[in-house]
């Protein structure tokens, strides 16, 4: 079955992650040691919808494996949306078989479960590129899962009073990538128009 391959193959990635996230990237320079707090806050002066706190709360968290700069931060919320986005899409699948959603419900759901399915590949794509510094590549498919959410949750909302039973997954998901997001463009900034 083609998410069985998803499943191996976003496994896969990670572990392949774990591996070569231990090997540095060189890093930004002139950072203050509380870079976490630091990028959440530029964010969130740069965009309303930008949630400082969950952003902290995220990112607090980053592993020792990880090189405290713009790259490793940036890769760091890409690896934590990766696991929303994979846990989600196993969750939906539980839901679909669930026998607990009308016919409504349930065609939002199998919608939802496809674009989460993009949503999975877009992600292992976008750490790939981001991995190869193609900077505006890792943008633009990380702009396409935020919109996965969003349009995952407006699949809901056609029918009125229809509640979205993903909608907590599809908030988390649109912010953190919009934490990836905001970071790698912070870094395309510091780097100059290195990007590809
Ligand atoms: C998604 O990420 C958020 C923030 O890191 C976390 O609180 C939440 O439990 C995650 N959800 C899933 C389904 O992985």
């Amino acid at each position: 079955m083609w998410h069985c391959s998803f499943f191996t193959l976003s496994f896969s990635f990670l572990f392949f992650l774990l591996i070569i996230t231990r090997e540095n990237f060189s890093p930004v320079t002139g950072l203050p040691e509380d870079l976490v707090n630091t990028i959440c806050k530029q964010c969130a002066d740069k965009s309303t919808v930008f949630n400082y706190d969950f952003c902290l709360t995220s990112l607090q968290p980053i592993p020792t494996s990880h090189v405290m700069n713009l790259q490793g931060l940036a890769l760091f919320a890409m690896e934590l949306a990766l696991e929303n986005v994979t846990n989600t899409f196993w969750s939906i699948e539980k839901m679909l078989t669930s026998g607990r959603f009308d016919p409504y419900a349930l065609g939002c759901l199998k919608d939802c479960f496809e674009l989460y399915g993009e949503g999975v590949s877009m992600l292992v794509n976008s750490i790939g590129v981001f991995l190869h510094e193609q900077y505006d590549a890792a943008n633009v498919l990380l702009s396409a899962v935020m919109e996965t959410a969003s349009t995952c949750e407006e699949g809901f909302k056609e029918r009125e009073g229809e509640v979205c039973p993903l909608a907590e997954e599809n908030y988390n998901l649109f912010r953190l990538g919009d934490i990836a997001l905001c970071t790698i463009n912070l870094l395309s900034l510091a780097l100059g128009s290195k990007s590809s």
